[in-house]
């Protein structure tokens, strides 16, 4: 292991309040929760409970362990899952419920922790987009059975792509250890093509080229012609890549060593920004998104509802408006062939409704008061566009 990926794991472990033999580090986010289901000992018909609103990386992580996704509902207002709603999917062969941190919102753990614990269930917090925020006063990862992170370009902050997983239970980080070390190590092409893409990204951020920059790597990584988020057939059919199992570059490290260090600030930043957003609404009588007393809402995206997002975002672009479309189907970005990941198109009404409709506005660090002053402006003048509640 690198000196970089050691100092990196050391550093984690400091902002988790554990030690670095409770965290392994991986290529991505999804070989974190693969690992972790793994020293679960997640088996063949084994159920695993998870929202039905989230990334298809995740049923797919499931899918490879032989075990099944049992999705949920979200809760319309938090865009999680709803505890009452996961008590009804419970059955003799459910392992394991992923809570997860929807666009930097913990769902209620407590709730989730106390049906998990009656059951002897697992309950692992996918804290992907939660990272440096708190449920309770507690910092997000550290409250469940175990939790797995991403460092993803558009996550809370960015190695370009990465991944880790937290687990206080010494048996299991042991476990997920040996996953780690067995591993294998990211190519040089792979590494030399991060190492290109994170550098371009650094000076490439102006709001004039978000769009076509997006267009491009899309375009790139689906294509398999650069490393990417997602690559080709993952997105298309639930069967583990070659090379799947990787462990963390030392580029991705050394990245994530700065940028941990900036973790705090740029939460902060969101959470200022989100202000703004809410004001905006407010002022055209649209409600803000919903934040419950329990937990700190580090809005990673802040989420609006549109009456036609095609429309919506053929205007955004047109005008230069950066905009998201997380999550544009119950198992993003998935939009056909759901029963390849055991999703049963018309059974979870609010996801597919919030998913055909919504739009994330950004927060990310590089959002300044005029990019934020102009989609306000662009919102105030697309009002009839928008869901009013
Ligand atoms: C909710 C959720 N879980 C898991 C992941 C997987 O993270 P990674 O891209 O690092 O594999 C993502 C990715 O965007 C996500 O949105």
């Amino acid at each position: 292991m690198s000196e970089a990926t050691i100092t990196y794991k050391i550093a984690l472990a400091e902002y988790l309040s554990g030690t670095s033999d409770n965290i392994s580090l991986f290529w991505k986010g999804r070989v974190a929760l693969y690992a972790l289901l793994k020293s679960y000992g997640i088996k063949k018909d084994d159920e695993i409970i998870l929202p039905a609103f989230t990334c298809v990386v995740v049923p797919n992580a499931i899918i490879y362990c032989e075990a099944k996704p049992v999705y949920v509902d979200i809760n319309p207002q938090t865009l999680n899952c709803d505890p009452e709603e996961i008590k009804k999917k419970i059955t003799d062969r459910t392992k394991v419920i992923i809570a997860q941190n929807t666009f930097g919102l913990s769902c209620d753990l407590d709730a989730i922790m106390k049906i998990a614990r009656e059951k002897n269930i697992i309950v692992i917090e996918d804290c992907t987009h939660g990272l440096g925020g708190f449920y309770k006063g507690k910092k997000n990862g550290t409250i469940a059975d175990a939790s797995f992170f991403s460092t993803q370009w558009n996550k809370p902050f960015s190695t370009g792509i990465g991944g880790m997983a937290f687990s206080s239970d010494t048996a299991i980080a042991k476990k997920m250890q040996k996953f780690e070390e067995d591993a294998i190590s990211p190519g040089f092409m792979e590494r030399m093509q991060l190492s290109v893409l994170l550098k371009a990204r650094s000076i490439m951020k102006a709001p004039a080229i978000y769009w076509p920059m997006i267009k491009l790597y899309r375009f790139l990584s689906k294509n398999n012609l650069v490393v990417g988020s997602s690559q080709g057939n993952e997105l298309e059919t639930p069967s583990m890549s070659e090379g799947f199992l990787k462990k963390l570059a030392e580029v991705q490290a050394n990245k994530g060593i700065s940028e941990l260090k900036q973790l705090d600030a740029y939460n902060l930043h969101r959470i200022e920004i989100s202000k703004k957003y809410n004001e905006c609404l407010s002022s055209l009588k649209i409600t803000p998104p919903f934040q419950p007393d329990y937990a700190t809402h580090t809005f990673l995206k802040y989420p609006l509802l549109v009456k036609d997002r095609n429309e919506f975002l053929k205007l955004a672009e047109k005008e230069n408006i950066e905009l998201g479309d997380w999550f544009l189907s119950p198992i993003h970005p998935v939009v056909k062939d759901f029963e390849k990941w055991n999703y049963t198109m018309g059974a979870f009404p609010i996801a597919e409704y919030v998913s055909a409709h919504i739009v994330n506005l950004p927060t990310h660090p590089g959002m300044k008061e005029s990019s934020i002053l102009k989609i306000c402006e662009f919102l105030s003048k697309n009002k009839s566009m928008l869901i009013t509640e």
